[in-house]
């Protein structure tokens, strides 16, 4: 069990996208209970960028390492730890505290849940956390089922697009808002009617469509997307917040002050207001974790889920994704592969 070296990518200070620094570092033998793993991709998230930036409400401080997904492979085991993993296992993992942007990791065995066989490394590094949230939005807080009526905003984003499938999976009647080119291609392969948020009134449209209101709104963007979305439901509808990206810059406030409105909200009789943070209920329920991100790989192996790669680079690579992410380059998700 020697020490290990390798380089990872770390934020010394909050700023742009030359923050992302390659430095060198050691690893030492995994303690009890742990696992070194090689990563072998990592995904990339827009809360990636928010992180860098200091604009998040999980924020960690500086320096840290971040990246909130990899898929890796099991190179060593702490002392008397026997979970049925064993070195040359590829695992997936969602970290709660960030750090996927490493050529190695110390993790917990709790966190590593093997990949099914045929599945490439690269496509599942983008499930984690695009489609726990989706499974937390609908499943957890939602719950939402067959012939429900509900708003996606940011449809064809990353959690958007793991939003749409679960929901089509589900039988749900879905409308969802995006802008970009071909969204409207996109959306309506998930059977989505699409909104163009820019040039129409979201809430017109669904209540031109709806009349009697609906069962669930998922929304990111917060600000007065809140109250707009909570006047469409239905009597039992829900409003899930996930994000409140609206204003950015201005992340972290908005999402105090949100949080604290979708509370309100709640307080209301006859519709629910809801807060999803998957890096704090991964964290709080390890067999929901184990157990979602088991199914959703094996989805992702049969092909019932998505997994659209919009890019692949090396992993000192992460400052050119991350401007081509500010510029709205991609479409689909980019993985930082370390070797
Ligand atoms: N709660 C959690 O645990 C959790 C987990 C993962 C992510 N998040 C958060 O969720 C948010 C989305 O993450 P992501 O990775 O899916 O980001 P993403 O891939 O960048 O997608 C965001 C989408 O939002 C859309 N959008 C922008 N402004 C909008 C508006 N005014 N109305 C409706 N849609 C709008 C964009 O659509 P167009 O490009 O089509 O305009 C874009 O596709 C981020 O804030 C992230 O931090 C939260």
């Amino acid at each position: 069990m020697t020490e290990i070296s390798y380089r990872k990518i770390v934020i010394e200070r909050f700023g742009d996208a030359d923050e992302l620094r390659t430095v060198g570092a050691a690893m030492a033998a995994p303690p009890p209970g742990h696992a070194r793993v090689r990563v072998i991709a990592a995904g990339v998230g827009f809360t990636d960028l928010m992180a860098r930036s200091g604009d998040y409400l999980l924020q960690r401080k500086v320096p840290f390492t971040p990246g909130y997904e990899l898929v890796g492979e099991i190179v060593d085991l702490g002392a008397g730890d026997e979970a049925g993993l064993e070195p040359g296992t590829l695992v997936a993992a969602s970290l709660p505290k960030m750090g996927a942007y490493t050529e190695y990791a110390t993790l917990p065995l709790w966190q590593l849940v093997p990949l099914p066989d045929g599945l490439d490394p690269v496509a599942a590094a983008t499930v984690p956390l695009d489609h726990l949230t989706a499974l937390s939005v609908l499943d957890t807080h939602g719950r939402v089922g067959r012939g429900d009526a509900v708003l996606i905003q940011g449809a064809g984003g990353g959690v958007g697009r793991a939003l749409s499938r679960h929901g089509r999976l589900r039988g749900l009647r879905m409308y969802g808002t995006a802008s970009a080119a071909g969204s409207d291609e996109l959306l309506a392969r998930e059977d989505v009617r699409f909104i163009d948020y820019r040039h129409q009134d979201f809430e017109a449209v669904v209540r031109d469509h709806e009349p009697g209101g609906i069962q669930g709104v998922f929304d990111h963007i917060g600000g007065s997307n809140l109250g707009r979305g909570y006047r469409l439901l239905a009597p039992g509808g829900v409003l899930v917040s996930y994000a409140f990206s609206g204003r950015p810059g201005r992340m972290v406030a908005d999402t105090v002050r949100g949080a604290a409105r979708v509370k309100l909200m709640n307080l209301r009789p006859g519709r629910r207001a809801a807060l999803s943070m998957v890096p704090n209920e991964l964290s709080a329920d390890h067999t929901w974790y184990r157990e979602s991100l088991r199914r959703l790989l094996a989805m992702a192996a049969d092909g019932s889920i998505d997994t659209a790669v919009g890019a692949v680079r090396p992993l000192t690579e992460a400052a050119d994704v991350h401007r081509a992410l500010e510029r709205r380059e991609l479409t689909g998700k980019a993985v930082l592969t370390p070797a």
